[in-house]
């Protein structure tokens, strides 16, 4: 009985790593159209992001984050689930004012990030509007 049981632990052990390895390794989609489904501007303004080209560059916790239970960001651990941005940068999540929307959230981590590399002379990514809200996007 006491046998069964260690191997039976073992197997759930095994199983819950299988689980946790194949949720550390969704690296989502490759490339994503960006856009706000509860905030929406009043003119949508769909952005494009190539997201395996930044994951070669920077790290997850870069841009990934969750919060811990007094409401503050914690950087994503590997084995958490990446929620959308929107679903705690929104009006109604109760967040700071000046993150309360996915666009507030958006252009503070992108456009700040390719802002800052700009001025420091590294390659940067578009600070104009037109780099990421192309217009061809659908
Ligand atoms: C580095 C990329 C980037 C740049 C540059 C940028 N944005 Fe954005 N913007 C985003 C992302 C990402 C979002 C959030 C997703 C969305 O709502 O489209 C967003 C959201 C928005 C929204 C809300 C759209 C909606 O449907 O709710 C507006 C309006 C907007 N941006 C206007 C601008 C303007 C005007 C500029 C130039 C002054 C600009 N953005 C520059 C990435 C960018
Ligand atoms: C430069 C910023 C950035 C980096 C770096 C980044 N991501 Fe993302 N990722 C995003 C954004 C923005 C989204 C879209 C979130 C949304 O729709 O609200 C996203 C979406 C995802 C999603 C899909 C979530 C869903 O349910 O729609 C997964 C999975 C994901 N990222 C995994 C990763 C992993 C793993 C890494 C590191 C290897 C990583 N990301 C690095 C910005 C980033
Ligand atoms: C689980 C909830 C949650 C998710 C999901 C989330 N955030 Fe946040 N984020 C927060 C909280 C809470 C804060 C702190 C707000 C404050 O300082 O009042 C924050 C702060 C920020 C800040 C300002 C502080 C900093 O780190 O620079 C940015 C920028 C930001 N988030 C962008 C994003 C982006 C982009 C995404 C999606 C890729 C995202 N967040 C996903 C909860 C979240
Ligand atoms: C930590 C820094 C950082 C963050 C955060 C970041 N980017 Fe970038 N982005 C870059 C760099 C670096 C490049 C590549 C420049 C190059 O290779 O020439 C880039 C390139 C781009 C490009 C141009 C791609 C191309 O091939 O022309 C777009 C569009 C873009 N980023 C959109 C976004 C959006 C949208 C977000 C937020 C969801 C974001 N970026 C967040 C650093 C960042």
């Amino acid at each position: 009985m006491k046998k069964s049981l260690s191997l039976l632990s073992v197997l759930l052990f095994s199983l819950a790593m299988l689980v946790g390895i194949s949720q550390a390794t969704d690296k989502g989609p490759p490339e994503m159209i960006l856009k706000s489904t509860i905030d929406p501007a009043k003119k949508t303004k769909l952005a494009f992001f190539p997201h395996a080209q930044h994951q070669e560059a920077f790290d997850c916790k870069t841009c990934h984050h969750t919060k811990d239970a007094d409401g503050k960001p914690v950087p994503y651990r590997e084995d958490q689930k990446k929620e959308k941005c929107e679903s705690c940068h929104n009006t109604k999540a109760g967040i700071d004012e000046k993150l309360n929307t996915f666009k507030k959230a958006a252009h503070a981590r992108c456009k700040a990030c390719h802002l800052e590399l700009k001025k420091a002379g590294k390659d940067a990514g578009p600070t104009k509007c037109k780099g990421c809200h192309k217009k061809d996007l659908k």
